[in-house]
């Protein structure tokens, strides 16, 4: 198992913790972090034909994914005192209608100068006698190159000197799925720069040894993720000594890496391998005709951003609670769907509230009677909140809480 940073629950840890937030904010103030936001993939389990972070996602305001990102940029920009730049790479499908989408709704707020789109490579497919598919009768099918292209694609772009230009020398880097995130997370960042790491991540204790999460490991002297898949039977469902799962700490896709740290991939030669996936690929038929098989029928090729963490000098893998910062949208009903998003942005919220000292009407399970929202520019936290509110607030659903 890799060393983990555990959640703070003595005295003691709850000091450390504050003393690496004290340094993480020291270098928000300082203008060197910046925030990259991955939105490239092309969300096939949910099945739209719109880029995700334009789905509505909020519970009241019924806000877009983009717009809930940049609304915790924004307050975060005013709450350090100076603008946070936000990097958000695309690719060559989403690419337009991302960055519509941003000039039709004014940037949600943020200056378009603080704002750099840009879009990642793609790479052919093969079918499986290992040819290249024609899509067109001019064109070879090609999909995104994974997420670990955005290390190659920051600095392509321009990117990268951007951010050296303004200063920058720390990168939060979180998936456009996830609605929870604590973006530029100063605890994170502070733990990061306390340890002079190059890449850092945070986990979430596996839920039960069958989840299909990578794991965060120590392998060959080296800080990995291990796929799911590749982990042996006797790895998964190994336990320690109180009956916890061994290897445990799940990865969240939720990292800082350094600019010098993006630069030195790049000037390597094929720093991060491609993986291959088994899918469904479309493609012309002898006679020119488009189709798209329900079956898989090729392999694709896709980099992980993970894969850069072994290359890393120093990491630090700090362990969240995942009630708190994770809530993907990947598939359209079920588990990790819009319904199962909203409800943990609700769960969260309502947590705030209490905390805060408010009254919030519960159910009998314990969940507030109905939907509750807190803009991020109303409050980042529940310290935020509980400056904000009157003590003994009555909490009367629906409920939105704005700036
Ligand atoms: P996923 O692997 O969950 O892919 O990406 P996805 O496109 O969202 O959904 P499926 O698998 O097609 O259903 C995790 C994150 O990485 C980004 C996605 O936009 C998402 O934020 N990503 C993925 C890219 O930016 N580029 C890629 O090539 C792949």
């Amino acid at each position: 198992p890799a060393d983990v940073i555990a959640l703070p629950f003595s005295d003691e840890q709850q000091t450390v913790h504050l003393g690496a937030s004290r340094v993480g904010e020291k270098a928000l103030e300082a203008g060197e972090v910046a925030v990259f936001v991955v939105a490239g993939g092309q969300a096939t389990r949910l099945g739209v034909d719109v880029p995700k972070g334009t789905l509505k996602i909020t519970p009241v305001k019924h806000k877009s994914i983009f717009r809930h990102h940049a609304e915790k940029v924004l307050a975060l920009s005013r709450r350090y005192g100076r603008p946070i730049p936000f990097y958000i790479m695309t690719s060559e499908s989403n690419d337009a209608p991302t960055r519509q989408f941003f000039e039709k709704n004014d940037y949600f707020g943020l200056k378009p100068d603080n704002v750099f789109f840009f879009q990642q490579e793609m790479m052919p497919a093969l079918d499986f006698d290992g040819k290249l598919v024609l899509d067109a009768k001019d064109h070879i099918f090609t999909s995104p190159n994974g997420h670990g292209g955005s290390i190659f694609s920051l600095k392509r772009s321009g990117a990268l000197d951007d951010m050296k230009r303004r200063g920058i020398r720390y990168i939060f880097y979180f998936q456009v799925d996830n609605v929870l995130i604590k973006i530029a997370d100063p605890i994170f960042l502070g733990f990061h720069i306390q340890e002079q790491a190059e890449m850092s991540a945070k986990v979430t204790p596996k839920r039960d040894p069958e989840e299909k999460v990578g794991v965060i490991c120590r392998a060959g002297g080296k800080t990995k993720v291990i796929e799911y898949s590749d982990l042996l039977d006797e790895q998964r469902y190994a336990t320690n000594p109180d009956g916890s799962i061994r290897f445990s700490a799940g990865n969240i896709a939720i990292h800082i890496f350094n600019t010098d740290f993006v630069e030195r991939l790049n000037a390597q030669q094929h720093s991060l391998p491609f993986h291959i996936a088994e899918k469904a690929i479309p493609y012309l038929t002898p006679e020119g005709k488009l189709v798209r098989p329900r079956k898989k029928n090729g392999l694709k090729f896709e980099m992980f951003v993970f894969d850069a963490l072994c290359q890393a000098k120093n990491t630090v893998i700090m362990e969240v609670d995942r009630n708190e910062e994770f809530a993907p949208v990947k598939n359209a009903e079920g588990e990790d769907s819009p319904h199962t998003a909203r409800d943990l942005m609700v769960r969260l919220h309502t947590k705030w509230l209490i905390d805060s000292g408010a009254v919030v009407p519960l159910d009998a399970e314990g969940k507030v009677t109905g939907p509750i929202e807190i803009s991020p520019l109303f409050a980042l936290d529940a310290n935020e909140v509980k400056r904000k509110l009157p003590l003994g607030y009555e909490v009367k659903p629906p409920l939105y809480l704005g700036p």
